[in-house]
């Protein structure tokens, strides 16, 4: 299925699309304002604020705060849990005017175990499966996680990453096809 640039805009529009700054624990709806543990727990602003800021989301570049060393989270609960990190990017074909989606495997895997997504999500191979933006926007597919528990769906240039000849759309940023990239089909 396909979408036009202007529809995918404006079904982002209609989400409650905002953050800036984090709610305390008191008013976040999901902690008791009145149970004990409000004074224990850190609040999400001293935490968070000390990592590498985004302008999207939950307000942090949670990538490159891995990258940087910012955190360093335990891999497994379990000793015999086997870590598997993929580096692969894998060019999703766009046959519209956006820019080419790349998903990168690698900052997926140090985050993921390969079994939150093959297969039930998409199959582990190239160009089998059937992406639609619309789908996206609906929560399935990437939309799983990007714009739940990942960046939201707003920050399009984060997956429509690589230019393509012609392209009217430009990323913002210059991002170059990275080497060993899955070709677009
Ligand atoms: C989480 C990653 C992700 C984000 C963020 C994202 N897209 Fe997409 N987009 C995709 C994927 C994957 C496809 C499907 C690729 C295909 O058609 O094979 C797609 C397809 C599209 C298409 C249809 C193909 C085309 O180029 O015309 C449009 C239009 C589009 N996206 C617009 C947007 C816009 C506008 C935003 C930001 C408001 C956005 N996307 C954000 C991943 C993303
Ligand atoms: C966040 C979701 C996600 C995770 C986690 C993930 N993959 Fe993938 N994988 C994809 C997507 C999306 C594709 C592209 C499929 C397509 O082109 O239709 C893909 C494609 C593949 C492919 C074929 C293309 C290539 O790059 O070789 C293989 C093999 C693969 N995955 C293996 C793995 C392995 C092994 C792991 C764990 C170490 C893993 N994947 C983790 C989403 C994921
Ligand atoms: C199972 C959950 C999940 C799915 C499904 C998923 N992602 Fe992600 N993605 C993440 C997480 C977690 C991160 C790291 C945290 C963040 O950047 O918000 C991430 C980060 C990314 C990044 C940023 C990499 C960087 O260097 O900053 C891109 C690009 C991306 N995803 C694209 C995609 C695309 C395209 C799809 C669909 C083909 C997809 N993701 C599907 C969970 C997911």
């Amino acid at each position: 299925m396909r979408i036009g640039l202007a529809a995918a805009v404006a079904v982002l529009a209609s989400f409650s699309v905002q953050a800036q700054g984090w709610e305390t624990l008191r008013k976040d709806g999901i902690h008791d304002p009145r149970g004990p543990g409000v004074k224990e727990l850190q609040e999400p602003g001293a935490a968070l604020s000390k990592l590498t800021p985004d302008n999207a989301g939950n307000m942090v570049r949670w990538v490159q705060a891995l990258e940087k060393s910012e955190i360093n989270p335990r891999a497994s609960i379990r000793p015999d849990t086997k870590i598997r990190v993929y580096d692969s990017d894998v060019l999703l074909n766009l046959k519209g005017g956006m820019p080419i989606v790349r998903f990168p495997h690698r900052q997926h895997t140090q985050w993921l175990d390969c079994a939150n997504c093959h297969d039930h999500l998409f199959k582990a191979e190239a160009g089998a499966n059937q992406f639609s933006m619309l789908a996206i926007l609906e929560g399935e597919q990437c939309g799983v996680c990007h714009g739940a528990v990942a960046f939201p769906l707003t920050e399009c240039f984060r997956c429509h990453s690589v230019a393509r000849p012609g392209n009217v759309l430009r990323p913002t940023l210059p991002i170059a096809i990275p080497p060993g990239a899955v070709p677009p089909r």
